[in-house]
């Protein structure tokens, strides 16, 4: 029956469109938090536990930066060094690519931690155009950690990591950049009751507790 009435239909219409349309809406936690406050170490555990694709903005841009025909690799370059965010338009794009991509080899992955993002006025708004009513946001998992915190971490993490970002002068920047703009993004979000926030400045297991209640009870 399904295959008579869909038979006109699939025969016309691409058959990824065909497959696209039957996927699940993806379902989306917003990972925000500081520089080094823990975001990449917790997606990686919350994955080895839960059925979630961990997509981080950041990480998308440093391998769009390396990919050589790239036409934003000195643009991200620069934004990453002084610890400002990249436009939306080439962010939002990695995002889109990167959950179809995800989706399309399995459509049952339709769970996304989205870490890093949106960071700023500029960010959201890019979201809301582009992925308005074709994904829902869940909540908004925050990881609180305090400034030092945050910047001795990132510290020690650039003894090891090679990040043109992880140095005391980026960092500095980055900060400022969390303060002004990211936070009032975690705000707007809290106003709307839709922030989980975990105190980050634990040992990375005490923190994962927590982490780990939040989405037994929320999914
Ligand atoms: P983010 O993605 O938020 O920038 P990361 O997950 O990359 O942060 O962590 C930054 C650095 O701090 C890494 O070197 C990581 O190993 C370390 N780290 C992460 N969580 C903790 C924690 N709870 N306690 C101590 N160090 C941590
Ligand atoms: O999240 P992460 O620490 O990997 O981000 C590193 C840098 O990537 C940020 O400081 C910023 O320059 C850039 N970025 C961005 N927009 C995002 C996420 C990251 O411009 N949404
Ligand atoms: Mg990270």
């Amino acid at each position: 029956m399904i295959c008579r009435l869909f038979g006109n239909v699939s025969q016309r219409v691409p058959s990824l469109l065909y497959r696209v349309s039957l996927m699940m809406k993806p379902q989306v936690v917003f990972v925000l938090g500081g520089p080094g406050a823990g975001k990449g170490t917790q997606c990686s555990k919350i994955v080895e536990s839960f059925n979630y694709t961990h997509l981080s903005a950041g990480d998308l841009l440093r391998a769009e930066r390396a990919r050589v025909e790239s036409e934003f690799g000195q643009l991200i370059s620069n934004y990453i060094k002084e610890g400002k965010i990249v436009p939306v338009e080439i962010t939002i794009n990695l995002l889109r690519k990167a959950m179809e991509e995800t989706m399309q080899k399995d459509e049952k992955k339709f769970r996304f931690l989205i870490d890093g993002f949106p960071r700023n006025e500029d960010n959201l708004q890019g979201w809301n155009t582009v992925m308005d009513g074709k994904a829902d946001v869940k909540f908004v998992l925050f990881f609180d950690c305090g400034n030092e915190v945050c910047i001795d971490r990132c510290l020690e993490r650039g003894k090891s990591s090679g990040r043109t970002d992880d140095n005391r002068e980026s960092l500095e920047k980055r900060i400022q950049t969390y303060l002004q703009s990211t936070r009032p993004i975690i705000d707007l979000y809290e106003k709307l009751g839709k922030v989980r926030t975990v105190d980050a400045s634990r040992s990375v297991d005490k923190v994962f507790a927590d982490v780990k209640a939040v989405l037994d009870k929320e999914g």
